[in-house]
């Protein structure tokens, strides 16, 4: 096993990952690695460079040449070639266009490397679908976060309501199922837990019983 600790966490859109991943790097002070900011960047890189998502070299070609920037505060600031993306790769089309170049074999490929490069000490939250499972899977602990697909929904509502957005609850959900499906019946890393994970369903637990957790169970890891 590597020297340099990785908390690998991964589970489905809206079950909290992202927001958990982030309190927990910063409360041991680790880096994070936003994997599905990875994805999302290369979507919207690859709409806006009007690219055929069927035509996978050359997504994966430009995965390659990505010049990606996350700023310090981790799920704060994303640079994509110099120009700020952090509200856009959030928006329903970034997580859509995410989703489908997610399920490009290459594409994968070629972001793997560079997921790799964020393993430095003291340590590492990864968070994603993949990360216990292919990209670090001498993580030392393996989180897998569910949520019940409603109340996923739910919260993803409320969020965008919060920002002063319209949204409509059963199409958010329609969509969420959408993803879910795509993300877990991809036949190249799949959504799903690795063996050695420990699976916390966040349906009826706060941000910070979920962080807590966690934080307890890393500890219990590493003596
Ligand atoms: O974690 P997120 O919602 O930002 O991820 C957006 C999409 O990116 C998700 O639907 C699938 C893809 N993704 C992936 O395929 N592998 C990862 N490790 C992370 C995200």
């Amino acid at each position: 096993m590597s020297a340099i600790p990785v908390i690998a966490i991964d589970g489905p859109s809206g079950s909290g990952k992202g927001t958990v991943a982030a309190e927990v790097a910063s409360r041991l002070g680790f880096f994070l690695l936003d994997s599905g900011a990875l994805y999302r960047i290369l979507g919207i890189a690859a709409h806006k460079a009007n690219i055929d998502l069927d035509n996978h070299s050359q997504v994966a070609d430009l995965a390659k040449t990505l010049d990606i920037e996350f700023g310090s505060a981790g799920r704060g600031s994303v640079m994509l070639n110099g120009a700020e993306v952090s509200r856009e790769i959030r928006t329903d089309l970034g997580s859509d266009l995410a989703s489908k170049v997610g399920a490009i074999p290459a594409a994968r490929e070629a972001l793997y490397e560079r997921q790799l490069g964020f393993r430095k000490l003291p340590g590492l939250v990864a968070d994603g679908r993949d990360m216990g499972t292919v990209v670090f899977p001498d993580a030392n602990l393996k989180i897998f976060l569910t949520a019940s697909v409603s109340e996923r929904a739910q919260r993803r509502y409320k969020q965008l309501i919060d920002k002063g957005i319209d949204a409509i609850l059963p199409d958010l959900l329609r969509d969420l199922k959408e993803r879910d499906r795509r993300d877990s019946e991809r036949p190249v890393s799949p959504l799903k837990p690795a063996a050695d994970a420990v699976i916390l369903d966040s349906t009826d637990l706060t941000i910070d019983e979920v962080v807590n957790k966690v934080l307890n169970l890393f500890a219990a890891q590493t003596g």
